[in-house]
């Protein structure tokens, strides 16, 4: 017999040319239905080309008859296995199982392979006649050699199966690994590759990666991937940060940018206040975890243009040292300079009207200036009265409780008017709630100065209780919804007792003289 024969009476005893021609056109097909596995098909294809090779290397030994014969036609056989598992594998898994939309982790495969693998070689080498399990049994040293060196590799599976299992790490998540984030590529039986978003590939042990924190960016169970960025600027403080967080809002939601989302919505915060500036952040969430740099870029421009629009510079770094020369003309001019600030508050509020120009200096002497922030609260109530406020600038809602936590608006108050009369006149708690809508400026006076201004001019007592009265039954109507007639017998009674109990409380003539 020559070698020719030997190879295909071997061939022959191995069903190479069929079993061949089945991993040839089962590799095409792999090849068309998924061009991603192209490695791992060489690596199929590369089992087969190694069993071909050995087939005349057996024959020829088979043809002279040596006794290497039977080893080398095992190892043959071996990797005709290894050819049939591996593209058998890559069948099942890449081809078949998507189709009907399983898709099977990475790992999964590997291990599957792998076991496949380790059985057909047992089978085959013990059909042969070799005893392996026996030879691992007995041999501590190989046994001990083997376990060492798999101890490693054991822990990695291990470890990757649990990350799989456990769902903490899936293919396609954005994590971040001490310093370095990006999107997890691949979760192999050894190692875990995140590829960042500057084009490099992080190879993470799984054990490590079991073993120590990480963050999984953008998740939270049951909610869109979402990941939550800051964009900083700063404002000089000169500028109000509600006319800053103002533009900014309007600027950033008015029309959608692109990968922000539009729900929870971009959010402008002051985040803190430094020597000269305040230091603000655009809170935004971003929907695609890629694109993090060119989206804070786009979302600082924005903010660049409103703040323009809205005449508010960006802050420079600015060190200012003021230096004024304090003389006593200087200090006459500014305490002028207050004084008419503040007859100029009095002058608006018509309450004042007929009082005379000493009367009111005397009043504006008590004024102190107050101002508060879109959404505070001015007044609270049921609280003691300690002063009168008149508002300069901006709008305040009058709130009255309705009962069971609930709230009902009765009044909104601009520049121009005042408000706290009512506890300060009859020495009651504070009748409603006063919350600032828009930053609003106040001047405020206090309950001995109001007092002394009331003693003084009685018949100031009789305009305010007319208008006390009525603010009293737009409270009443708030909290009893009274109807038309009702609210007339109520307006007209309560201006009555009104002016007795503002009369009563600050010791005043009654009009008779009784
Ligand atoms: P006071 O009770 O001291 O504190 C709350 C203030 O809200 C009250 O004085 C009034 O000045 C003001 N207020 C109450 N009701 C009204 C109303 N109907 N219209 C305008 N202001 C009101």
């Amino acid at each position: 017999m020559g070698i020719w024969d030997g190879a295909l009476a071997e061939a022959r005893d191995d069903g190479s040319f069929a079993v061949l021609g089945v991993l040839l056109a089962a590799a095409v097909l792999v090849r068309i239905a998924a061009p991603d596995e192209g490695p791992r098909l060489r690596g199929g294809l590369m089992w087969a080309a190694l069993h071909l090779a050995l087939l005349p290397v057996a024959g020829a030994l088979r043809a002279d008859g040596l006794p290497a014969y039977r080893e080398v036609s095992l190892v043959a056989l071996v990797f005709e296995a290894l050819a049939v598992i591996g593209i058998a594998a890559l069948l099942l898994f890449a081809v078949l199982l998507p189709r009907v939309g399983v898709q099977t982790p990475r790992i999964l495969r590997d291990l599957v392979v792998a076991a496949a693998a380790l059985v057909t070689c047992f089978v085959l080498a013990s059909r042969a006649g070799l005893n392996i399990s026996g030879l691992i049994a007995t041999s501590t040293v190989l046994t001990a050699v083997i376990g060492l060196s798999l101890q490693d590799t054991l822990g990695n599976v291990m470890a990757g199966l649990a990350l799989q299992m456990d769902e903490s790490v899936q293919v396609g998540d954005w994590i971040k690994v001490g310093d370095v984030s990006g999107r997890v590529s691949e979760v192999g039986w050894r190692a875990t590759s995140v590829e960042t978003r500057n084009w490099e590939t992080m190879v993470i042990p799984n054990s490590v990666l079991v073993r120590n924190t990480f963050l999984v960016l953008g998740r939270r169970s049951a909610k869109p991937v979402l990941w939550r960025r800051f964009v900083y600027f700063n404002v000089d403080f000169r500028y109000p940060p509600s006319d800053v967080i103002a533009a900014v809002h309007e600027a950033v939601r008015a029309a959608p940018l692109e990968h922000v989302a539009g729900e929870p919505a971009p959010q402008c915060v002051l985040m803190d206040l430094h020597d000269s500036y305040g230091q603000y952040a655009l809170r935004y969430w971003l929907t695609d975890l890629a694109f993090d740099d060119p989206t804070d870029s786009a979302v600082r421009t924005r903010i660049y243009f409103a703040l323009r629009r809205a005449g508010i510079p960006l802050s420079i770094p600015a060190q200012a040292v003021f230096l004024t020369q304090e003389s006593p003309e200087r200090r006459e001019a500014k305490s002028r300079e207050e004084a008419e600030r503040r007859r100029q508050a009095l002058a608006h509020v018509d309450l004042f009207d007929h009082l005379s120009d000493e009367d009111r200096a005397r009043l504006a002497a008590s004024l102190r200036y107050a101002p508060f922030a879109r959404g505070e609260v001015l007044t609270r109530q049921g609280e003691e009265a300690l002063w009168l406020y008149l508002i300069v600038a901006g709008e305040a809602v009058v709130r009255v409780s309705a009962g069971e936590g609930m709230e009902r608006e009765v009044a909104r108050l601009k520049a121009g008017n005042f408000f706290g009369e009512m506890a300060l006149m009859t020495g009651a708690l504070r009748s409603a709630t006063v919350v600032a809508i828009t930053d609003v400026e106040c001047y405020r006076l206090d309950k001995a100065a109001f007092q002394d201004v009331i003693r003084e001019r009685p018949e100031l007592a009789e305009r305010i209780a007319e208008l006390l009265a009525r603010r009293r039954v737009a409270l009443e109507t708030a909290r009893e919804n009274l109807d038309a007639e009702a609210l007339q017998r109520r307006l007209t009674a309560a201006q009555r007792d009104l002016l007795g109990r503002v009369r009563r409380f600050f010791g005043l003539p009654s009009p008779s003289g009784s």
